[in-house]
């Protein structure tokens, strides 16, 4: 495919394949081969394993500090707080049981609870932990030694978690469109551990100019032996937590090489004893993707004024443990004007503030919203151009004469809210997200329309477009959690009956992932159990 297309040919066909539309749904597999289900969690048999302490109790930092990060003494790196940073954000925060069934939640969300993600921790002088590369292992809070290497390869203070997906965790269940939802998992995992660097007092940035393949020799990925017929892991994203205020270089050619020439152990299991589907769809648009080495990205800078406050004084800790996606809504809770407007703010990708601080690649995404039941605000579609230099082209983009592009009353000034249209849009919310009420029986719900024009300067840009959309549901999540009420991603919708109902006519826009919030409703029969019980830590 990519030697008879160009690269963004490439990622457009995909894109387009994998649309869901009101006839028919993207191709995935006729029946769910449940023999096959993959195991839901990879290890490395062979590997030296560190059981991990569960320290996430005993940090009292509150959620909305978080958002004023030098408010909050740096804690110092240490194995302590490395395991605090890691079970807040890819740790287990509770087993679910109904009858025979009993599954896993995480800190971090996931489309269909399959976890495409995995995360590897890179550190050297921690005392308790020899210099090299880990994996993180969430079910048993453990780090499994993948590679030794000579200490004093990073600065002082300094840590570095890379990120991964195994597509077919995602594959197994949905098919072709699985390489977005592996996307929007990777964006929720870069906000979640954003957020837990936060409460430690830790900054965080993305390296953004390494390379796929760089990334794949740092995590060991590209290992072919050590995977065998285990499923491969495809390298996402590379991020330096800094404990210090003054974030050091790291000099990732001496790490690369010494890496590349480490002491490697382990085995991947494998998590499907056979694949009954195959999608090579996803491996073409993989390829394309490709990231390669690039100069460091400049980051364009807003200028929001401080973030709206809020009254919530959960401690960070509880509120990201408890963290849930409401499976269904009451339909009858509404919010304030002035929660969803704080929900909202916290959207906008200011620089200096959790989670868009530690990312180059925020501002592409515009919110749609329906608003169902938000006191004061009269129901209807609304949008919120999160980067203001797009509204001219947005509005351009809305073929739609009869959008009233109307300023809200009470609406704090710098928040870029518009309504475009009055009316009960419960039933057109529900529709859109592949029936599913929960984007109508909640207090709103949105789409996230990204502007894909960065695809044509590079297509490794469609994944960060998901990633920013990820983080943008992250947010939601969290923000939802604190006012009260939850959220719940929303991966199926179809995409171009949204677009037609904005006037969208060309392939610039596009809808890449949807979210919802509202008063959740609890199932009683679903049993909950403590994340580590099963430990005895
Ligand atoms: C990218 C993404 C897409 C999702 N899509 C849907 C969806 O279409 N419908 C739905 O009910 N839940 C959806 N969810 C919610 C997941 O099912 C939920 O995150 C998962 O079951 C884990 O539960 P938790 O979020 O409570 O930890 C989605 C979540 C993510 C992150």
């Amino acid at each position: 495919m990519t030697d008879r297309h160009s690269t963004s040919e490439t990622i457009w066909h995909y894109h387009n394949t994998t649309k869901h539309a009101l006839h028919g749904y993207a191709a995935g597999p006729a029946a769910l081969d449940l023999n096959d289900q993959p195991v839901a969690f990879r290890w490395y048999e062979g590997s030296k394993k560190y059981d991990l302490p569960l320290i996430a109790d005993t940090l009292h930092t509150l959620y909305t500090d978080l958002y004023q990060p030098t408010n909050i003494k740096p804690r110092v790196l240490s194995l302590d707080n490395i395991a605090c940073q890691l079970e807040l954000s890819f740790g287990l925060s509770a087993w679910k049981q109904y009858g025979a069934a009993k599954w896993a939640l995480r800190c971090n969300p996931s489309s269909g609870n399959l976890h495409a993600e995995e995360a590897y921790v890179i550190c050297n002088q921690v005392d308790g932990l020899n210099s090299g590369v880990y994996h993180y292992l969430s079910r048993d809070h453990q780090l499994e030694q993948r590679c030794g290497f000579d200490a004093n390869l990073l600065p002082d203070d300094t840590l570095l978690i890379g990120l991964s997906s195994i597509q077919w965790r995602e594959a197994w269940k949905y098919g072709e469109r699985a390489y977005r939802y592996c996307q929007l998992d990777i964006g929720h995992a870069i906000a979640a551990l954003r957020y837990a660097a936060a409460a430690l007092g830790w900054q965080v940035e993305i390296v953004d100019q390494t390379s796929d393949a760089q990334l794949a020799t740092l995590l060991g990925l590209n290992r072919e032996n050590d995977f065998g017929k285990a499923e491969a892991e495809h390298p996402d994203v590379l991020l330096q937590i800094s404990t210090a205020t003054e974030k050091k270089d790291v000099d990732l050619d001496k790490l690369f090489d010494a890496i590349a020439v480490g002491n490697w152990v382990g085995q991947a299991n494998v998590l499907s004893s056979h694949h009954m589907y195959q999608w090579p769809i996803i491996d073409e648009v993989t390829v394309a993707a490709e990231k390669p080495n690039t100069e460091k990205h400049t980051i364009k800078q807003h200028n929001f004024p401080e973030p709206l406050s809020s009254p919530c004084q959960q401690e960070a800790a509880n509120l990201i443990r408890d963290r849930r996606s409401a499976q269904a809504f009451d339909g009858t809770t509404t919010i304030s004007s002035e929660v969803f407007y704080r929900i909202l703010d916290m959207s906008l990708p200011r620089q200096d503030t959790p989670p868009w601080d530690c990312s180059p690649w925020t501002d592409n995404i515009i919110l749609i919203m329906f608003v169902h039941r938000v006191d004061g605000l009269e129901p209807g579609l609304y949008t919120l151009v999160r980067n203001p230099g797009s509204l001219d082209a947005f509005k351009t983009a809305l073929g739609r004469e009869e959008f009233l592009w109307k300023s809200i009353e009470d609406c704090p000034e710098h928040l870029p809210l518009y309504n475009l249209v009055q009316a009960d849009g419960q039933n057109m919310a529900t529709t859109l997200s592949c029936h599913q009420d929960i984007a109508g029986q909640s207090c709103f719900s949105l789409g996230m329309i990204a502007d894909c024009s960065v695809i044509d300067v590079a297509s490794w840009h469609y994944c960060r477009l998901y990633w920013e959309a990820g983080m943008i549901g992250q947010v939601l999540y969290l923000e939802a959690e604190a006012a009260g009420v939850q959220g719940t991603g929303i991966g199926c919708y179809f995409d171009d009956t949204v677009h037609e109902l904005l006037g969208i006519t060309d392939n610039r826009w596009q809808s890449l992932y949807h979210f919802t919030v509202g008063g959740g409703i609890r199932d009683s029969r679903i049993q909950t159990i403590p994340p580590y019980a099963h430990l005895n830590r």
